[in-house]
């Protein structure tokens, strides 16, 4: 029996106990995902009551990611350089970190462009972003060793504190992406502009975009942002968000239950 949960403020929005309910049934496994809506000032007691009820393990959500890191035992290496955790597991008394956002991200792009995967080494990446979603993305995408991995942000210094210990990794302004979008043949939007309710913005104009380039947007309500279809008016093949949901997910359950998980969603098809 599996037991297992999210941690976060507020909780009641979120898709994951559909998720890993699936996980769960698809697999023939016992087990429940439960939702812990916690005040800060509860969030140690909390963490305790869960290690006293023998949880399996559980997410962590806004606004805990970072938060959270000085109640944990252990964290893996990648989750102690990005100081976010997503996921934890509780191994007897011990809470132990992990981050699946980027391994998450890397996946549904694997599973959804795989020619694509296999040539990273030969491919331009542009990330939009450089919080904490841009992060895991960016360290996982870096040991994949792409041919050019830059950054874009409202705040540059926050791209260049990111770059700068990387040769093939510049970081820009969103002006200066915008103009030369036709150098890259994957463009990564981690910004939360997009998202419901202001489903209208959008982070830059894509008018220098190249055809056929690959174009994803990791928000997911809506799952159709206007980013996303904008790109594809353009000719630019495109990845949900909802697809890195998915398999950060998946990830996460492989950690608890041991469990691959194989059949998830269908990734590149509208609603
Ligand atoms: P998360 O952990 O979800 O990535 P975050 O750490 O708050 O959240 O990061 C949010 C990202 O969205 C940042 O890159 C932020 O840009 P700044 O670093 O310049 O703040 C970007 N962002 C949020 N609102 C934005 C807006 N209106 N225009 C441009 N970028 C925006």
């Amino acid at each position: 029996m599996y037991s297992l949960g999210l941690i976060g403020f507020p909780v009641n929005q979120s898709k994951s106990p559909q998720i890993h309910q699936h996980f769960l049934s698809s697999l023939q496994l016992e087990g429940q995902y439960n939702l812990y809506e916690v005040e800060e000032v509860d969030l140690e007691s909390q963490l305790n009551q869960l290690i006293d009820h023998q949880l399996t393990g559980f997410n962590v959500t806004i606004p805990y990611k970072e938060k959270i890191i000085p109640l944990i035992d252990d964290l893996d290496q990648t989750t102690k350089s990005l100081k976010s955790v997503n996921t934890v597991k509780i191994e007897g008394t011990k809470l132990v970190g992990y981050n699946t956002d980027g391994v998450g991200y890397v996946e549904s792009l694997r599973q959804g462009y795989p020619d694509f995967y296999q040539s990273l080494n030969q491919q331009s990446i542009l990330i939009l972003g450089a919080g904490g979603a841009a992060k895991g993305i960016y360290y996982t995408l870096q040991n994949e060793r792409p041919y050019k991995l830059d950054i874009a942000n409202r705040s540059v210094n926050r791209a260049e504190h990111l770059t700068c210990d990387y040769t093939n990794s510049h970081a820009l302004s969103l002006l200066d992406a915008e103009a030369k979008l036709n150098d890259y043949d994957l463009i990564i939007q981690t910004t939360s502009v997009g998202m419901e309710p202001n489903t209208s913005h959008k982070i830059i104009k894509l008018n220098q975009l190249k055809e056929n380039t690959i174009v994803s947007d990791i928000i997911y309500k809506p799952k159709y942002t206007n980013f996303l279809k904008e790109a594809e008016n353009r000719g630019a093949r495109i990845l949900f968000g909802e697809s890195m949901l998915w398999y950060q997910a998946a990830k996460a359950f492989e950690i608890w239950t041991g469990y691959k998980v194989t059949h998830l969603v269908p990734i590149k098809e509208g609603d």
